[in-house]
């Protein structure tokens, strides 16, 4: 088997291949790193037929979707699973076939409901389930200490100790396990009474996910995250930055897409104001000539991005966004209006 382990900050995603027929799946894989698997698959002369999430996360964004409509790969998921891109469900017991591999699956809720291990040829890929010196928290939506004490201590833990761990988070950069390391020297293991192991994971007190209500309504919904959408309009656009906006700009129309007290408050000498809000329904009225260069400026230069985007979708086809908005304006000290 063809093993790649692909890490990006504390998470944790894996590429597996069948030699034989080059079939490929990815464990858990995160949208920053899209880019980065079909990349490694290439590199081993794989394709990618599978992506797989262990769980609904809540802290990083699943790029399985995405990778399920650019490679058409098929999105799995356990049956509990509410992502509605998800297009095999895989409940206890069931195999997946990548080829020549197999992974067996093992429902073990707690972290999560939809919370799934998977095993393939002495690997042991534990989602949320298990970690490295650690065990998933139970405080996020669907977590249960009692489930996760039945998935750990009747389930995971009655396995091979030989199985190599892999888990979808390892802040401490410790690579893998085995089954065995873990359950001589996880402190979370140690408490083999229900009671002590439940009150232990409810005493956690572990500060909430920094993207916490994103991640689950793209992981939940199939929606993007601002990243996401900033990243495609920006695709769409063409930026100036400050310097060159003071030194001329020509016949453009310089546009101010915040509210009308913000720019009020201060804008770019000669700017106008159209806000964000009623961009679409302004446009044709305000900028009646679609061909002329037009610069959106806003205040630290992200809702321009988006505005910008929908100018040129509308046919404004010479839009550009200021780069960092009136932020880079002012921190050159060049001078602003107010009215
Ligand atoms: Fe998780």
């Amino acid at each position: 088997m063809i093993f790649e382990h692909i890490s990006s900050g504390g998470c944790q995603s894996y590429l597996l291949g069948c030699e034989k027929t080059r079939a490929a799946i990815v464990i858990d894989p995160n949208l920053h790193q899209i880019d980065h698997y079909p990349f490694l698959a290439a590199r081993h002369g794989l394709h990618i037929r599978y992506v797989l999430d262990t769980h609904t996360h809540a802290d990083h964004f699943s790029a399985a979707r995405e990778m399920g409509q650019k490679l058409n790969a098929g999105v799995v998921a356990h049956r509990l699973s509410p992502a509605p891109y998800a297009e095999f469900f895989l409940d206890d017991g069931e195999k997946l076939k990548v080829g020549d591999i197999t992974l067996q699956t093992l429902h073990t809720p707690g972290h999560t409901r939809d919370s799934m291990c998977l095993v393939a040829e002495g690997h042991l890929f534990t989602g949320d389930t298990l970690l490295i010196g650690g065990a998933g928290r139970i405080d996020l939506p669907t977590g249960d200490p009692d489930a996760l004490y039945d998935s750990l201590f009747h389930r995971v833990l009655t396995l091979d100790p030989a199985l190599l761990i892999h888990p979808a988070h390892d802040y401490k950069g410790q690579g893998h396990s085995t089954l065995g390391d873990e359950i001589a020297t996880n402190p979370r293991l140690q408490n083999r009474d229900r009671e002590s192991f439940v009150a232990m994971m409810k005493g956690l007190d572990l500060e909430l996910p920094a993207h916490l209500t994103e991640a689950l309504r793209v992981n939940i919904h199939g929606g993007k995250p601002l990243f996401q959408l900033l990243a495609e309009a920006s695709d769409r656009i063409s930026f100036v930055s400050a310097e060159e906006l003071s030194q001329e700009w020509g016949d453009a129309v310089l546009l101010d897409v915040r509210e009308r007290d913000a720019f009020e408050a201060g804008h770019i000498p000669g700017a106008v104001n159209l806000p964000r809000g009623q961009l679409e329904l302004q446009a044709d009225r305000r900028l009646p000539d679609a061909a002329r260069r037009i610069v959106v400026c806003c205040g630290t230069g992200e809702m321009a991005i988006l505005a910008a985007a929908t100018l040129r979708e509308l046919g404004f086809v010479h839009t550009a966004a200021l780069r960092d908005g009136l932020k880079a304006w002012q921190e050159k000290d060049f001078p602003l209006s107010r009215s």
